[in-house]
């Protein structure tokens, strides 16, 4: 860990790279900004779709985009952008949130040394099916999708699971049949 810095990257059970801590952390600190470029929104749909299509040859699966406000975007695909690496769960320990223009990662409650950090990433209830959750936690709902949609996404998976067997009682989300949407996967933050 580099002076001053609360977290460390590191292999993740969850996916690839993840963020965790390096100290103990307090609720409401603030860990970390998720740097990167200023971007208009063509351009990040345009390196939106490029570094999908890496992402899907190379198996990484990784596209750093955040989405700023309704006109900006910040691409956070630079080495220097420790940020990029931390993961989505269905339980977490971190938001991101919109300071003027900044996002800054933030513990939403007290956090141990070596505790992964975790956010949800918002992702639009639209395009969730094309992001299956690995978060492992009880109460995961099986894709990566805005904590306002997950009550619509367990509905509309169990009719789904009903309608392809009428007899079973449970089964779990990852069951279902994703559908395919258009490239949308940029990470949403609280605005302050
Ligand atoms: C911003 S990257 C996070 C860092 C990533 N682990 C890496 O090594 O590059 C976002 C990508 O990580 C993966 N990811 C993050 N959270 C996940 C989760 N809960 N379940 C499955 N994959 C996840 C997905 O492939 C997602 O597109
Ligand atoms: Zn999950």
């Amino acid at each position: 860990m580099s002076a001053g810095k609360k977290h460390v990257v590191k292999k993740s059970k969850i996916h690839g790279s993840g963020v965790f801590a390096a100290c103990r952390i307090s609720e409401g600190e603030r860990i970390l900004e998720y740097l990167g470029e200023k971007i208009g929104k063509e351009e990040s749909n345009r390196r939106g779709l490029i570094y999908e299509e890496m992402s899907r040859k190379s198996g990484g699966g990784a596209v750093y985009i955040f989405e700023l406000d309704d006109e900006y975007d910040i691409d956070g695909n630079f080495e220097y952008n420790d940020a990029k690496y931390i993961n989505h769960a269905c339980r977490t320990n971190c938001e991101a949130v919109n300071e003027d223009g900044s996002i800054w990662i933030y513990a939403t409650r007290d956090i141990e040394e070596g505790e992964e950090l975790l956010y949800n990433y918002g992702y639009a209830f639209e395009h969730c099916l094309d992001h299956p959750c690995r978060c492992g936690f009880p109460e995961c709902v099986g894709y990566i999708v805005a904590v306002e949609d997950r009550k619509k996404l367990r509905k509309i998976l169990r009719n789904r699971r009903k309608k392809l067997n009428p007899e079973e009682k449970t089964c779990t989300a990852q069951n279902a049949e994703p559908s395919l949407t258009e490239t949308d996967n940029a990470q949403t933050a609280r605005r302050e």
